[in-house]
């Protein structure tokens, strides 16, 4: 059982029975027992292993969890009624320390239209549930669903019955997230006030995001003395899903001074609960999710990097580390600045000049308008390619390829030749079997080097949809093998880039010579 100071916040976690009812979300047995083993290494105080009546399956998953996963309180939700509560007693008994939850609605609308029974049956049917339960173990935890749309007078006599019935926990759900901050801590606060024997039990509450605000309500509720937060691993669960652990937690230790209260989860473990979560569910978690998404503690603007390589403090509330994110990342893109690239080259092991470094930067500049991301592998390439050291006699100002089905593949390029500091336009077309041919059928005819083609390859380098592509050509002239390498983001851009690199080297090697 629990032994929740005044001061401190419990987190009862329920993405294995809550989380878990997120359409698609469902889990194997082994899956369901990894998360719980893992919740048990974020110290969360209350695993909810799911609802043992609802399922063999869901039955045998939570006797394991509760024979297997050691620390935290073993738990199993049940309906108000005897079969409910006896079936999940038999799946949590074998934990060192079981909690059996029940529930019941107490609005209204629920009352009649679902469950189709008067307040006073419902009354009697919460007071004999959490008789039936503490019969079997001392660790009880009664919820009125859907309590915020609940009549507050009626909630209170409903509460204190279940408390003076045995309830160790009184649990208020915003079922279908229909509160606001300022409403759902006033009636937290009211509870608090209202309920005679309420400091007999630990005040939880249980937020629904479909307005999303399942994290704020649970804000607001603690402010106003709830003590049990019900959450789940990134925000899954019924509908638009629950309030997210790591949103809360994080914002109590962000912001001490508004919460004077401590907590037992242990924030480094956080990152790996929320991708284990991910990956086994296949719910994804959006790029700009708070705490957990891939962007949380990205940076991408150039003033942001800036401010970031200076101090951290910047633009980060909280450190990456203290979530167990390794490290916060400088996403080079086009509104990156010369600070953040050059650290980037340092970072990767380039000790260059600085004219180097500034040609570099205006490469990167021109690959980053057309890439969204630049990476360290497209790093790589542009050093590798400015620094290998081939002049470049040819360069192509112009390129027009067409192809297509029933469509001649014929290409029309453009090329500056320089020797000597003189510069001289050349431009020539042709048809070829494919675009990537007719090119090369054009070079050929402009620098008047005809190769032959004796190797092609093309790999995507980097990553993403937009990853650059590497071509790789070997060609023969003369007996001898020259090679040719090119990136761009368009391929037959880089096939043409590295096929003039060949034809270059062979210009330069030969003195102009052809
Ligand atoms: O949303 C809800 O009211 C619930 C209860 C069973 C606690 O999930
Ligand atoms: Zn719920």
């Amino acid at each position: 059982m629990v032994k929740n100071k005044k001061d401190t916040v419990v987190f009862f976690d329920t993405t294995l029975r809550d989380g878990e009812q997120s359409p698609g979300a469902s889990m194997t047995f082994q899956e369901k027992l990894l998360v719980a083993q893992q919740l048990a290494a974020l110290n969360v105080d209350i695993i909810e292993a799911g609802f043992p009546i609802s399922s063999e399956g869901d039955f045998e998953s939570v006797k394991a969890i509760a024979q297997q996963v050691k620390g935290p309180v073993i738990c199993g939700l049940s309906r108000a009624n005897t079969k409910d509560i006896t079936t999940c007693w038999n799946a949590i008994k074998y934990s060192k320390k079981p909690r059996i939850h029940t529930f019941i609605a107490t609005s209204d609308l629920h009352i009649e239209k679902k469950l189709q029974k008067t307040r006073k049956q419902v009354f009697d049917m919460s007071v004999n549930a959490v008789k039936l339960a503490k019969s079997f173990c001392d660790d009880v935890e009664f919820s009125a669903e859907d309590a915020s749309r609940s009549d507050v007078d009626y909630l209170c006599s409903v509460v204190e019955a279940v408390i003076e019935a045995g309830a160790t926990t009184v649990n208020i759900p915003d079922t279908v997230g229909y509160s606001i901050p300022s409403e759902f801590g006033k009636l937290i606060a009211t509870i608090k006030q209202r309920v005679k024997n309420i400091d007999k039990a630990v005040i939880s509450v249980h937020c629904h995001n479909d307005l999303g605000l399942g994290v704020a309500n649970s804000l607001a509720a603690i402010e106003n003395g709830a003590r049990q937060i019900e959450c789940t691993i990134n925000g899954i669960g019924e509908r638009a899903g629950n309030a997210a652990l790591e949103e809360i937690v994080m914002a109590i230790k962000t912001k001490p001074l508004f919460y004077p209260v401590s907590y037992n989860i242990k924030t480094k473990e956080i990152y790996k609960a929320s991708k284990l979560v991910s990956n086994l569910t296949g719910v994804v978690v959006q790029p700009n999710k708070a705490i957990v998404g891939v962007n949380a503690f990205a940076h991408e603007s150039g003033i942001h990097q800036d401010g970031m390589l200076k101090d951290k403090r910047t633009y980060e509330i909280m450190s990456p580390q203290d979530v167990g994110v390794p490290e916060s990342l400088l996403v080079l893109g086009k509104h990156s600045g010369r600070h953040a690239f050059f650290k980037r080259l340092k970072d990767l092991g380039y000790k260059l000049e600085q004219n180097v470094m500034e040609d570099l930067f205006a490469k990167f500049k021109l690959l980053a308008d057309k890439k969204k991301c630049v990476f360290d592998d497209d790093i790589n390439s542009l050093v590798e390619q400015s620094v290998s050291g081939v002049r470049e006699v040819f360069t192509v100002d112009y390129v027009n390829v067409t192809s297509g089905v029933g469509v001649i593949p014929t290409a029309t390029i453009r090329m500056i030749k320089t020797v000597k500091n003189k510069k001289e336009i050349l431009q020539e077309a042709a048809c070829g079997a494919g675009p990537v041919d007719a090119a090369y059928r054009a070079i050929d005819k402009i620098t008047g080097v005809t190769v032959d083609l004796e190797d092609y390859t093309l790999r995507a380098i980097s990553s993403g949809e937009d990853a650059q592509g590497e071509v790789n050509v070997k060609v023969k002239y003369d007996g001898a093998t020259y090679l040719g390498k090119g990136m761009s983001t368009d391929i037959v851009e880089a096939s043409i880039n590295a096929y003039v690199h060949a034809v270059n080297k062979i210009v330069i090697m030969r003195g102009g010579k052809k």
